[in-house]
């Protein structure tokens, strides 16, 4: 991501160091509502507010760290996916960004269907509710219980990631008398453009089978062969936090091919292809995110361009949206504790959660926004890093930003979007209790993920 040189003269008194920051803001009071939840605002009193309640007080009742999901934002960003692609597609969300009994609610109440990837989330997904039909199980190393399982329920798809898994899955479908539904996820060989780590189309990683070599025209291969298996479609995903739209025209623009291929080899048109998920967005005033019915219209374009020119119908087509639903609905509110000025550096500023609410920024280098959020400041502009309270120096939850000079131990800050990959990869280092979930929706709050206790942290230690 691009970032800009020193800002034009110092304006703290000390000279900003080199480092990995914008400009501030002209205006450190406003909220760019780019990163921030839709009903987020900023009060006559100067405290900002979301769904109608003023952060302070839910500070008070909820306590801090506490992560502030906006409900109205979760769901209108639910329909804007499912009108961007009409009726002719499917939206899948992917319950790994951040999934609770509330959020399948929610999905299924928006029409939405379910990504799963473990055990664990088909239990949640299923006791909330929401139909097996309607739920794709994913996975690179699905266990033979997890197998078991999602076939008893009769989830809607599952989508084989290896040649053992197309043999495991047709075999526990048969002695269970029935034929699942499942999708072959190929390789593409898309280098996208993204952290290494959440880049998943690229040969050399353990998701999928390679379009290379054949491989993946063999799993179709045997995957016709077998009768526990029916074949529906083929899946790419090609990584996450994507800015490009390249990519996924690349990645579509393949897997038409190896449809096309299917067909003149087998004589078998299959009928739908998964786009997966991916799709980035803003996480500081900089990032540009692509919208859902930009992503739609591109996709389906191109695959109905592709499959015409192939003379193949067109298949329907679902994606997997994680990040891109749930991310920017959520802030997390912290309290400032130790301020920490740092002569001719920059200051730090110790907040009471860290790395184990928000492993994004020391796992993937992951930038942020953070405001001074239960007052309004006209003190300069002071050059931050936002850190934990945890064991280590990479403990970072803002690398570089800018908040008030006149910034004080007891001021609520928070970090926005943060509803995606926070609370769903939070640990309990330091022996932490990990925070709450809370929903907000026009004038109320509601924890729907309540905070670990000492009580939680002793129950499981029973040695
Ligand atoms: N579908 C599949 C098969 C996936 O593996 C993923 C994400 C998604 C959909 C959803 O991708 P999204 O739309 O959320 O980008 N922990 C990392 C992200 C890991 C993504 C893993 N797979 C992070 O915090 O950036």
């Amino acid at each position: 991501m691009s970032r800009s040189a020193h800002p034009a003269g110092p304006r703290h008194a000390d000279v900003y160091p080199e480092g990995h920051y914008t400009a501030p803001a002209a205006d450190l009071n406003a909220l760019d509502e780019k990163v921030w939840a839709r009903t987020v605002r900023r009060n006559e009193d100067g405290v900002v507010t979301v769904g109608g309640m003023e952060v302070s007080r839910l500070a008070e009742e909820f306590g801090t760290p506490a992560y502030f999901l906006d409900e109205s934002d979760f769901r209108a960003r639910c329909r804007a996916w499912a009108d961007a692609f009409g009726p002719d597609a499917d939206v899948f969300y992917a319950g790994k960004a951040f999934l609770s009994r509330a959020v399948v609610r929610w999905l299924k109440e928006e029409g939405l269907n379910l990504d799963v990837c473990s055990g664990g989330e088909l239990t949640t997904a299923l006791d909330a509710g929401m139909p097996a039909e309607r739920i794709a199980f994913h996975g690179n190393n699905k266990s033979v219980e997890e197998i078991e399982r999602a076939v008893r329920v009769g989830v809607g798809r599952i989508v084989l990631d290896s040649f053992q898994e197309i043999v495991r899955v047709a075999h526990i479908a048969q002695s269970q008398g029935k034929r699942q539904r499942v999708q072959i996820r190929v390789t593409v060989g898309v280098e996208a453009h993204t952290h290494e780590f959440i880049a998943t189309a690229h040969e050399d990683q353990k998701f999928g089978i390679a379009l290379a070599d054949g491989q993946a025209a063999e799993a179709v291969r045997r995957a016709l062969r077998l009768d526990g298996l029916e074949l529906i479609g083929i899946h790419s995903h090609i990584g996450s936090q994507i800015f490009d739209m390249a990519g996924f025209e690349v990645s579509a623009r393949r897997v038409v091919q190896l449809l096309t291929e299917v067909r003149d080899e087998h004589g078998v048109e299959l009928p739908e292809i998964d786009l997966g998920g991916g799709l980035g967005i803003a996480y500081t005033s900089e990032d540009d995110p692509r919208e859902p019915h930009e992503i739609a219209k591109a996709l389906t374009e191109i695959v109905g361009r592709e499959c015409e020119a192939a003379g193949l119908s067109t298949p329907r087509i679902s994606v997997e949206p994680g990040r891109a639903i749930v991310g920017p609905t959520a802030f997390t509110l912290y309290e400032v504790g130790t301020i920490k000025p740092l002569e001719g550096l920059r200051t730090y500023v110790s907040v009471d959660g860290g790395m184990s609410d928000n492993i994004r920024t020391a796992l993937y280098d992951a930038e942020y926004s953070v405001a001074l959020v239960s007052r309004t400041s006209d003190a300069e502009p002071m050059l931050v890093r936002v850190v934990g309270k945890h064991c280590e120096s990479g403990d970072i939850v803002v690398r570089d930003a800018f908040l008030p000079a006149d910034l004080a131990p007891g001021d609520l800050i928070a970090v926005p979007a943060t509803g995606a990959y926070c609370r769903s990869m939070a640990s309990n280092y330091n022996h932490s209790l990990r925070p709450p979930v809370v929903a907000v929706n026009d004038g109320e709050a509601r924890v729907i993920v309540r905070r670990e206790t000492e009580e939680d942290l002793l129950r499981l230690d029973v040695g």
